[in-house]
């Protein structure tokens, strides 16, 4: 059967919000799509492409990729590069595409953590299976305490002077490396354009460490990542554990995460929601955003209903001083 040609909604960009990226001159989606979990090999492509063509139907045009993600590893980056060469190709320059490298990706000294051999070769096979000449921004993954940060450094600097990538970002950096990464990118011209940190109404660890404030001081953006704690801050798991559930794989969310206290907070941090007239999936997503501090979210749907629900969380996301006061001590009991 011949498949219609891809035609995005003419109103892709109507409803969607757009914030700058610290004091760049890009501004980005306050949604973004991550194909971490659910756009890999073991997923039917047509439900790979139905979620993206969904998201950028509606004006979500940032990709969040990294080359391991899957599973298995590298198959969502291929799984992307079909979709440029079947729907995306005449809208690359409407796309902001991000990928990264520094966790494990293939065996031995050379496909891990932050050499320059490492990354420089990982960028080249990402655009290669994602059919790329070059991304938009280029991630070091996270911090490697074993790798002079100059060496990590001097290689994103490297990669955008080779055109490869346009912009560069670091994700899970401790503050400290995060201030010397800033400097040293800062001083080549080259300057990091956002941090991407896990993110949400159960991990406030950007606010404690002062990840979020350094963003802003330093004039880069902050992204969050897992903005609904890979989905326990949704409905999903109210009433227990669904068996098409991330949970009920046993491998990134563990059951054990849903203690019986965690459900009871997840049912009252439900009610606070409804009040708000949100799913608690909306309502944890607008509990990122609310903070200017905070350029975007990345979620993680697995089906398209998903995305359409997180997208209503755009309609609210102000919360009175009583409705903060009561999700932290329902939180922090
Ligand atoms: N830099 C890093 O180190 C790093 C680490 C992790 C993630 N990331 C990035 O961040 C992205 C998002 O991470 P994440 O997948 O953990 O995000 P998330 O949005 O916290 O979790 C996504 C999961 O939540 C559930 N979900 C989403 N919307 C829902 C809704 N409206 N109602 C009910 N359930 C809903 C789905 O779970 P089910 O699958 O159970 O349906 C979905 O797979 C990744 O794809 C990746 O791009 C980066």
């Amino acid at each position: 059967m011949i498949e219609p040609v891809y035609s995005p909604s003419s109103e892709r960009y109507d409803s969607m919000t757009y914030k700058r990226s610290g004091r760049s001159g890009i501004q980005i989606p306050v949604l973004a799509l991550g194909l971490w979990q659910n756009f890999g090999s073991h997923k039917p492509f047509q439900d790979v492409k139905a979620m993206a063509h969904y998201a950028f139907d509606n004006g979500i045009c940032h990709f969040d990729l990294a080359n391991n993600y899957g599973p298995e590893y590298g198959t969502a980056e291929e799984n992307f590069g079909r979709l440029m060469e079947q729907s995306f190709r005449p809208y690359r320059d409407e796309m902001l595409i991000s990928t990264k490298a520094g966790w494990d990706m293939w065996p031995g000294p050379y496909g891990n953590w932050g050499s320059r051999k490492y990354l420089m070769a990982s960028l080249d096979q990402s655009l290669k299976r994602m059919n790329l000449d070059y991304v938009d921004l280029f991630y070091s993954h996270r911090f490697d305490p074993q790798t002079p940060l100059e060496e990590t450094m001097q290689a994103l600097v490297d990669i955008v002077r080779a055109g490869k990538a346009l912009y560069v970002g670091i994700s899970n950096y401790p503050a400290k490396a995060a201030a010397f990464a800033y400097d040293y990118l800062k001083e080549r011209d080259v300057p990091c354009l956002i941090y991407q940190g896990r993110y949400n109404m159960l991990n406030r660890e950007p606010e404690t460490q002062g990840i979020l404030d350094q963003a802003k001081e330093n004039g880069f953006g902050f992204i969050a990542f897992s903005p609904l704690a890979q989905g326990l801050l949704s409905g999903r798991y109210l009433e227990g554990i669904p068996a098409d559930s991330r949970m009920a794989k046993e491998h990134f969310l563990k059951s054990s995460t849903l203690t019986p206290q965690m459900q009871t907070a997840l049912v009252k941090l439900n009610e606070v929601a409804a009040r708000r007239g949100q799913t608690l999936a909306e309502m944890a997503l607008a509990g990122c955003l609310k903070d200017d501090r905070v350029t975007s979210v990345i979620v993680g749907a697995s089906r398209v209903s998903q995305l359409e629900d997180d997208f209503k969380a755009l309609e609210n996301i102000v919360f009175s001083e009583e409705e903060l006061a009561e999700i932290d001590r329902i939180i922090f009991v």
